[in-house]
């Protein structure tokens, strides 16, 4: 891959753990710029004019940014989503785009889940009754949940994160899966403990007949916005929608009115299409939706581990050998599998 001289200038764009900025510091000249904190963005602007290798995530590198970094080789994102990056202008450039799919899957399924059984037992809900001192006697029928056991997910996606997802769901509490991918996947080689219990269903079907609906795939041109007023109008009333992948695939607006003026029973949101979510969106204080702030690989060990990938693919791909995890901009939205790992479509 990329390979002249030994020390680069790489750019740091979001905090690494203390060991992996050791790691590039050991071997580059290593700058350290924020470009989310305002007082590190002319840093960050400084630095990009030398960068060869940026690592970090949660920030745009889109064409403006690309046209101040003259001489960058590669960008090693610690994230497996990649809709930060132009990737048409990568392509052009030759710019090697490095992610971290594998290491976040069953963390960011837990979460997933979590929200599953947040929104269905209305966990957040209770916890604050009892918290803000309305326990004073056995809660009646208006604050009952509904049962998650048995109930039919839909899942829209059916990557890594998907499997894993319908995993839980199937294997752990009886739930019948629906999955909706641009192809089948061949559960015989991909997923044999799911042969049987995920069926590959069209978009509109899958809608109608799941209890839970679920969005675990990547955010590209083609689902940008895929959830709106028609799709909403399909789902069952009563039925519940988790979005865990990124906020822009579906319209929030419509969203509103399927939970205020539809049937929809509740959301369980990890992302948004804005990130913070603004202090004035409806989102925050719905007394039906379950808000958290893209916590979907959020643990110590997953973090850590994200980012220690992130960093051996930015090692690997400046010292010109091949990184564990290239994403193949050529191909749009199709991530390549992680070497050594399960072949299939990779959501994020
Ligand atoms: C990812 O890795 O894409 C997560 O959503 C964190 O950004």
């Amino acid at each position: 891959m990329v390979n002249d001289s030994p020390r680069k200038k790489v750019l740091v764009f979001r905090e690494l753990p203390p060991d992996q900025l050791a790691r590039l510091q050991a071997q580059h000249d290593v700058s350290v710029a924020n470009p989310r904190e305002p007082e590190q963005l002319a840093a960050f602007n400084a630095a990009l004019g030398s960068a060869q290798g940026m690592i970090g995530a949660s920030y745009p590198i889109n064409e403006a940014v690309l046209a101040c970094a003259p001489r960058l080789q590669v960008i090693s994102s610690v994230s497996v989503g990649v809709d930060n990056y132009t990737l048409s202008a990568l392509a052009a450039r030759g710019i090697v785009l490095c992610y971290t799919p594998g290491v976040l899957t069953e963390t960011t399924a837990d979460t997933i889940f979590a929200l599953v059984m947040a929104t269905s037992r209305r966990l957040v809900e209770l916890a604050n009754h009892v918290r803000e001192g309305h326990w004073s006697r056995n809660i009646g029928e208006e604050l009952f949940g509904w049962d998650v056991h048995g109930k039919t997910l839909g899942l829209l996606g059916f990557g890594r994160i998907g499997q894993a997802v319908a995993r839980r769901a199937a294997l752990g509490f009886g739930m019948p899966v629906l999955y909706h991918s641009r192809h089948p996947v061949n559960l015989a080689t991909a997923a044999p403990d799911l042969l049987g219990k995920a069926v590959h269903t069209p978009f509109d079907d899958l809608l109608q007949r799941a209890d839970i609906v679920a969005a675990v795939l990547p955010l590209s041109n083609e689902t940008r916005g895929l959830m709106g007023p028609r799709e909403f109008g399909l789902m069952k009333a009563g039925a519940i929608f988790i979005n865990g992948a990124r906020g822009a695939i579906v319209q929030e607006a419509a969203l509103l009115q399927a939970l205020n003026q539809g049937g929809l029973r509740a959301a369980g949101l990890d992302v948004f299409a804005t990130e913070p979510l603004p202090m004035g969106s409806p989102l925050r204080r719905h007394p039906r939706v379950t808000a958290l702030p893209h916590i979907g690989s959020a643990t110590f060990e997953t973090r850590h581990a994200m980012a220690e990938l992130a960093t051996t693919n930015l090692l690997q791909a400046l010292a010109g050998e091949r990184p564990l995890a290239v994403f193949d901009t050529s191909a749009g939205l199709s991530p390549a599998p992680l070497a050594g790992q399960r072949d299939g479509p990779v959501t994020g």
